[in-house]
């Protein structure tokens, strides 16, 4: 890390701070928008580069996040700016969001170079957006910290819970061979998705989220709270205040991504059985940070590290109960012996992150001499109809 940064040393100063005249056109916009000179003087201009919009139902509560990190930023003695990004609903994008991953990546990385910021909050969660939005950000390498939109609460049927995806084929199935009506029907449509959030199971949004976390962008354990508890908005409000210390810590994506860190989210990639997605966005953003992943480092991970999480679809519970379960802090002291845990995040390390952290449902987050599975949740297979490789997803135990 470089030594700590003056205000004179902001990126920003050389829009606001300056006797140019450029600086006198920033200036007078600024004021234009209703704000005076001290407001923002000697202080970093934090981007929150939102994906909110009106038609994603996992992302309609970043609006309100975004003013609760602004909230934080204000507080920390900063200026936030609140950026509008692509959205990239999985529900909606047709044909598919993976033709837009690369897009968003781009255009989160023009967000943050073209503008007088010095530090970035990404608001983000639904599949895509999470790899993208960091692709971007690992491009640009200003202090910048993830503050995943978390899971939705448990879907409900008649008391029976119902998991984002896989319960939707299942039924679906049923309904077909007539074995459920048309009415039960109608009851789990309006049961399996009770508020905003993203998927429940462990599907790429809940995977994409945790690795971030691991690799250390997030307030750490940010990604298993819910989306709509209340520690959801403190956590935003908090990341919002750190990442104004950040900026003048000069702590960038570049000090955290390191190989190790890398390593690190493909032991819980493995331990939690996360989506097989994860092997396309994790090596793209390894190799955005010089780092080689390969699919045989998958499936290496994935024999030394057996499966830990009871979640759906591999296991029998969602992320409420993870959450309950004592979440990601929980799942990084369980596997502890197989973690770097001098790796940093964005307030301390794994190994300092985990200090006070336990296990309260054993049953969900379990011991690695209990595991759910003996090896890890994802294997590599190779023949002739796929000579590099593809990827399967062993069953449980
Ligand atoms: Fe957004 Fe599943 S549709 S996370």
């Amino acid at each position: 890390m470089s030594k700590r940064k003056s205000p004179e040393d902001l990126r920003s100063f050389r829009w606001f701070g300056a006797k140019d005249l450029r600086s006198f056109g920033h200036r007078s916009r600024l004021y234009q928008m209703g704000y005076d000179q001290q407001e923002i003087a000697a202080k970093p201009v934090i981007a929150i580069i939102n994906t909110w919009s009106d038609i994603n139902p996992c992302h309609a509560h970043l609006r309100a996040r975004a003013e609760e990190v602004k909230r934080g930023v204000w507080q920390a003695g900063g200026f936030p700016v609140e950026l509008p990004a692509m959205s990239l609903a999985e529900t909606y994008v047709k044909p598919t969001t993976m033709l837009y991953r690369n897009f968003l990546a781009m255009e989160v990385e023009e967000l943050i170079r073209s503008h007088p910021v010095d530090g970035v909050v990404l608001l983000a969660g639904c599949d895509k957006t999470t790899p993208a939005t960091i692709m971007g950000a690992i491009q640009v390498d200003l202090p910048t910290i993830f503050v995943p939109a978390g899971p939705m609460l448990r879907g409900n049927y008649r008391g029976q819970p119902l998991g984002s995806g896989s319960d939707v084929w299942k039924y679906w199935a049923e309904k077909e061979a007539g074995k459920i009506t048309e009415l039960q029907w109608s009851e789990m449509e309006r049961g399996i998705a009770r508020s905003y959030g993203t998927c429940m199971t462990m599907g790429t949004a809940s995977t994409m989220t945790a690795l971030a976390d691991t690799l250390g962008l997030c307030l750490p354990g940010a990604s298993a709270i819910p989306a709509s508890d209340a520690g959801h908005s403190r956590m935003a409000a908090l990341s919002g205040a750190r990442i104004v210390e950040m900026v003048f810590e000069d702590l960038k994506p570049s000090d955290l991504l390191t190989a190790k860190a890398f390593e690190n989210a493909l032991a819980v990639h493995m331990a939690m059985a996360g989506s097989t997605n994860a092997m396309i966005h994790l090596i793209a953003m390894a190799r955005r940070c010089g780092v080689r992943l390969s699919l045989e480092d998958f499936d290496r991970m994935s024999e030394k590290v057996p499966v830990l999480c009871n979640i759906r679809p591999t296991g029998a519970f969602l992320m409420e109960d993870f959450f309950y379960a004592g979440g990601l802090l929980a799942l990084w002291k369980q596997l502890a012996p197989l973690l770097h845990l001098e790796e940093r995040n964005v307030v301390s390390t794994i190994g300092g992150a985990i200090e006070h952290a336990e296990v309260h449902l054993p049953d969900v987050i379990r011991p690695l001499d209990n595991p759910v599975a003996g090896r890890g949740g994802t294997a590599i297979l190779k023949g002739n109809l796929a000579p590099d490789g593809c990827v399967m997803k062993p069953a449980a135990a």
